[in-house]
């Protein structure tokens, strides 16, 4: 047995029409899992399934809707007889700055990415306890969500929520022996295609060149399948110890993100007023301000 097998073992993927999704879900199926494909559209939904092989199913909906969720989690009782590994996938972006987002770009991506992780990870959760056997709540998170990124307000701030959700999850499922950890890939896909810095790749790739190794080591950009070990090793024996991590995958790269901790803490008794803190600020606090916003190397890619 491989250390990735998951003979036996049911998945459903979210957003699994095309993309990180597409890719997870026949690395799934190929590990010998049977697997539950979701999207927006049935279509592409049934084309994943068809390339996942014989194990999988298709089924259409919104994550948005709390029915699709129970819906997806009753398909894989009844096609399968159980569920083991959720992965809450689907996404969508409607970047703008600040200033200029409407209030529909906002829902829309916290409806999606937020409400559509916390939907399918409850029903799963919910079904996972009373099977009693375990699980595995993958959920992902992004670098906009980890650093901050310019003109993604709706996207980073649903997607530093997510990887939040593993963090409490993981504490509140570990009795049963539920894991829950964050994923925060990055690959070349409908979505990173729009990237302006990766414009001049796009019909190169879209001509069957491979990412250039720069791209690969230096931004942690691959194609999808580069991300899809991470999901099987999370839902195979071999992540069994594993919970409550935001781990990124891409290209080349594979990392492990530290949690939010105090990097300085200085303690006043009575607490700290103004003066006091103007104080202490430049010895103590000025020295450590954290960076912010995702900075990648630049590339030459003309
Ligand atoms: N591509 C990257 O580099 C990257 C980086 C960080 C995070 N991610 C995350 O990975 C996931 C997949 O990204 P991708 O690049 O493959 O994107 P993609 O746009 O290629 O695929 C997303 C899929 O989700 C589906 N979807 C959108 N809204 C949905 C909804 N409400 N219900 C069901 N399905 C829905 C879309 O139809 C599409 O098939 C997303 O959560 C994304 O935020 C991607």
């Amino acid at each position: 047995m491989s250390a990735g097998d998951l003979t036996g073992k049911v998945a459903i993927v979210t957003g699994a029409g095309q993309g990180l999704g597409r890719a997870y879900a026949v690395a799934l199926a190929r590990a010998g899992a049977s697997v539950v494909v979701n999207d927006l559209e049935l279509r592409v939904a049934e084309e994943t399934a068809a390339l996942a092989g014989g194990r999988a199913t298709a089924m259409a909906g919104d994550v948005g809707d709390r029915a699709t969720a129970d819906a997806l989690v009753a398909r894989a009782v009844e096609a399968f007889g159980r569920l083991d590994v959720v992965v809450t996938n689907a996404g969508v972006l409607r970047d703008a700055v600040l200033w200029k987002m409407t209030d529909e770009d906002f829902d829309l991506v916290v409806r999606t990415h937020l409400r559509g992780t916390f939907l399918c990870a409850r029903a799963a959760a919910i079904r996972m306890r009373e099977q009693g056997q375990g699980g595995r709540i993958i959920v992902v998170g992004s670098p906009a969500g980890q650093h901050g990124n310019f003109g993604q307000t709706n996207y980073g701030a649903a997607k530093a929520g997510i990887v939040g959700f593993a963090r409490t999850w993981a504490a509140e499922l570990a009795r049963a022996e539920i894991t829950v950890n964050a994923i925060v890939p990055t690959a070349w896909t409908a979505m990173t295609a729009t990237i302006p810095i990766y414009k001049p790749l796009v019909a190169r790739v879209a001509a069957g060149e491979p990412l250039p190794a720069a791209v690969r080591r230096e931004h942690a950009v691959g194609m999808p399948e580069d991300c899809a070990g991470l999901v099987v090793f999370l839902a195979s024996s071999a992540g069994s110890g594993i919970t409550g991590q935001a781990i990124g995958v891409g290209g080349d790269c594979l990392c492990l993100y530290s949690h939010p901790s105090e990097v300085v803490t200085e303690v006043r008794g009575g607490g700290w007023n103004v003066d006091a803190i103007a104080a202490t600020w430049q010895e103590h606090f000025a020295p450590q301000l954290q960076p912010y916003g995702i900075r990648l190397p630049k590339l030459e890619l003309a």
